[in-house]
């Protein structure tokens, strides 16, 4: 395995940051987080209920708190982040300072509103297409000053773009 590396999954809503994390932790042994689940965890609250009764601006605000929590009190290394949470700067310069490796889990938009449109997981800043479009847009430029991109296509399971981010980037 080359070195100690961490990574941070990032991408949007839909794309299987989370699956793909927890495929990569079993393949590599180690553990992962979840940034989505962490926040619920210590807020005790669910994020659609943050962000609805809160406003972004609050949620914000408590994202970037446990992302700082998740990075200086473990060395987790595999981290999946919400879809939001490489937008910012300050969280950009969170995980580089933590010297995690970043990795985009690049799609089109209809792959991930398709998948957004089946899950159970309430998404209330993609409540729309439209509004889920928009985002998608917004972000694209953002996404992409991760460190490494990786192009998933549908066909592709969970499992094997774990594999494939695990041999290219680890072994
Ligand atoms: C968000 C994505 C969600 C969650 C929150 C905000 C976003 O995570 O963090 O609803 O701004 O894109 P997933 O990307 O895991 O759905």
């Amino acid at each position: 395995m080359k070195g100690e590396k961490r990574i941070a999954l990032t991408g949007f809503m839909g794309v299987g940051k989370s699956s793909v994390a927890r495929h990569l932790s079993s393949i590599l042994r180690c553990e992962r987080v979840d940034l989505d689940a962490f926040i619920e965890r210590t807020e005790r609250r669910v994020i659609p209920e943050i962000l609805t009764r809160d406003g972004e601006p609050a949620y914000r605000d408590l994202e970037t708190r446990n992302l700082e929590i998740v990075l200086s009190t473990t060395n987790v290394r595999i981290l999946s982040l919400g879809g939001g949470t490489w937008t910012l700067e300050r969280n950009r310069e969170l995980i580089n300072r933590y010297g995690l490796v970043t990795v985009w889990l690049e799609s089109t938009f209809e792959h991930c509103w398709a998948n957004i449109s089946k899950s159970r997981k309430e998404r209330p800043l993609a409540k729309n297409k439209e509004a889920a479009r928009a985002l998608f847009d917004q972000r694209q430029a953002i996404y992409c000053l991760a460190d490494w991109h990786f192009i998933i296509r549908p066909e592709f399971t969970s499992y094997e773009i774990a594999r494939q981010i695990a041999d290219e980037i680890f072994f």
